[in-house]
C-alpha cells in the first residue's frame, strides 16, 4: 500500500524526475492502474506502437467520465480508426495566421503594464478564442463564459479521480454541477456547429459525432497549448527571443520543439494490454498496462540531453519514437500541426509586439495541473510596454 502511494505521489507532484531518472524500463504499482510497465526505452516504445494488442483509450477512466463515453480519445479497435480519420481530415482546418495572431495581439495588449501576471493564464483564454474561432468560427462571450464555467469544475481534481465521488447529488454537488456546465457547453456548441463557417472544423466533420467530438476538441485544443505556450516564454534566452522577434520561422519552430523536449507538456501515455504481449525481455499480462516514459525518452540517447539546444531540430528530425510530445503511432495528436503553427504564431507575435519579461528570479519548476504538467504559477511575467 505505502509502495502504491509512493509511486502514485512521484508521478503526480515530481512527473519529470520520476520519468527521467529512474531506470530505463520497470515496474511500479500505480493506484487506480496496478502493476504498469513504465518505459523510456525508444527501440520497445516503436514495439509497442505496431503492436495490435496494445491499445490506446481503455486507461482513461477520468476522462471518459468527465469529456463523456464515446470520443475519439476513449475509442480503440475500428471505430478509432473510423473516428481518427474524420477528425484528422477536419483538423486539417484550423484558425488562419492573421487570426491567431489579431486574437493572441488582444489578448495581451489588455494585459496591465508593470504587474505581475500569469502567462499561461493569458495564453489559456487566447488560445480558447483560437480553438473557437477554428472549431465553429465564433469566439463570442457566450462561447468562452460556458467553456470557462466548465474548467472551473475541475478545480478539485478529487472530483475527477475519486470514483466515489462522482456522483449527481443535485446542481449544489461537484459531480452534478460539472454534468449540468457540460450538457450547457455542448448545447451551445450544437447550437454554434449548425451555423459553422464550410471552412471550420465542425463542419468538416460528420454533424452524428458534433455531440461526442466538438467538446473534447475544445479542452484538448487550448489547455495544452496554453502550458506549452508558457513553457516556451518561462525558458526563452536573449539570442532565441531576438531570433523569434526577427521572425525567423524556422528557428521558432525549432525552439518550440526543443522546448516540448525538455518539458514535455504531458509526461505520460497509456496503452492497454488486450492479450499477453511480450515487448523487449518483458511481459505484460490481459489487462496489464504500458506506460512510455516521454521525459525520459526525451533525456536518454540525446547529446547535451539537459541543455537547451533548438538547433539540433534545425539539423535533423529525430526518431519519432524517441522525441514524441505528441505522442506515438496511430494515436499521435491529431492537433499536432495546428499546436506547432499556433505556438509559432503566438510567440512571435508576443515578442513583435511587446516587452514582456518573467519576473525576475523565477525558474521554470514543473507541477502536475491534471493531465499536464506545466510552469509553477503559470509562469509570472511583467509587461514592461
Ligand atoms: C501543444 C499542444 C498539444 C500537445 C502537447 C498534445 C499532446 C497529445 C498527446 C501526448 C496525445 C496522446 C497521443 C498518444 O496516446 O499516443 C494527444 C492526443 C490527442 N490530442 Fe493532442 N496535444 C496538443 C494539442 C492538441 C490540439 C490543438 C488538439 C485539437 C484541436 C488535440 C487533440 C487531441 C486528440 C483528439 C487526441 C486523441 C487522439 C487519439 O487518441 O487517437 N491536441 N495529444
Amino acid at each position: 500500500m505505502m509502495l502504491r502511494l509512493w509511486h502514485g505521489f512521484q508521478l503526480l507532484f515530481r512527473p519529470y524526475p520520476y520519468f527521467r531518472d529512474a531506470r530505463i524500463t520497470w515496474r511500479a504499482p500505480i493506484p487506480g492502474l496496478g502493476s504498469v510497465l513504465i518505459s523510456a526505452e525508444a527501440g520497445l516504445v516503436a514495439e509497442a506502437a505496431r503492436h495490435p494488442d496494445l491499445v490506446g483509450g481503455r486507461a482513461h477512466r477520468a476522462m471518459r467520465a468527465s469529456l463523456g463515453d464515446d470520443h475519439l480519445i476513449v475509442m480503440s479497435g475500428p471505430e478509432h480508426r473510423l473516428r481518427s480519420r474524420q477528425v484528422r481530415r477536419a483538423l486539417q482546418a484550423f484558425t488562419s495566421d492573421g487570426e491567431m495572431a489579431e486574437i493572441t495581439r488582444q489578448e495581451f495588449a489588455g494585459v496591465p503594464l508593470r504587474r505581475p501576471f500569469s502567462l499561461q493564464q493569458i495564453a489559456h483564454r487566447a488560445s480558447l478564442r483560437i480553438i473557437l474561432r477554428g472549431l465553429v468560427g465564433r469566439d463570442d462571450a457566450e462561447l468562452i463564459g460556458l467553456s470557462q464555467a466548465f474548467q472551473s469544475s475541475f478545480s478539485s481534481p478529487l472530483v475527477l479521480f475519486v470514483e466515489g465521488l462522482r456522483r449527481d447529488w443535485g446542481p449544489w454537488s461537484p459531480w452534478g454541477r460539472l454534468l449540468r456546465r457540460r450538457a450547457r457547453l455542448n448545447q451551445a456548441l450544437l447550437q454554434a456547429a449548425r451555423c459553422a463557417p464550410p471552412d471550420s472544423i465542425a463542419a468538416r466533420l460528420p454533424p452524428e459525432t458534433w455531440g461526442y467530438e466538438l467538446l473534447p476538441q475544445l479542452m484538448f485544443g487550448h489547455e495544452t497549448t496554453a502550458a506549452t505556450f508558457a513553457w516556451c516564454f518561462a525558458m526563452l534566452y536573449p539570442q532565441a527571443r531576438q531570433r523569434i522577434a526577427n521572425g525567423d520561422e524556422a528557428f521558432t519552430l525549432a525552439y518550440v520543439q526543443e522546448c516540448m523536449r525538455l518539458s514535455p507538456p504531458v509526461a505520460q501515455l497509456t496503452r492497454v494490454a488486450t492479450r499477453e504481449v511480450r515487448l523487449g525481455g518483458h511481459c505484460l499480462r490481459p489487462g496489464e498496462v504500458l506506460m512510455p516514459a516521454i521525459p525520459g525518452l526525451h533525456h536518454h540517447g540525446w547529446i547535451h540531453s539537459d541543455r537547451l539546444e533548438p538547433e539540433r531540430f534545425l539539423q535533423e528530425t529525430p526518431d519519432p519514437h524517441r522525441y514524441c510530445p505528441f505522442g506515438v503511432g496511430e494515436r499521435i495528436c491529431p492537433g499536432k500541426p495546428m499546436a506547432l503553427r499556433q505556438l509559432v504564431m503566438m510567440l512571435q507575435t508576443v515578442l513583435q509586439n511587446f516587452d514582456i519579461q518573467p519576473l525576475p528570479g523565477y525558474r521554470p519548476r514543473p507541477v502536475r495541473q491534471l493531465f499536464l504538467v506545466a510552469p509553477a504559477q503559470g509562469a509570472p511575467a511583467v509587461r514592461r510596454a
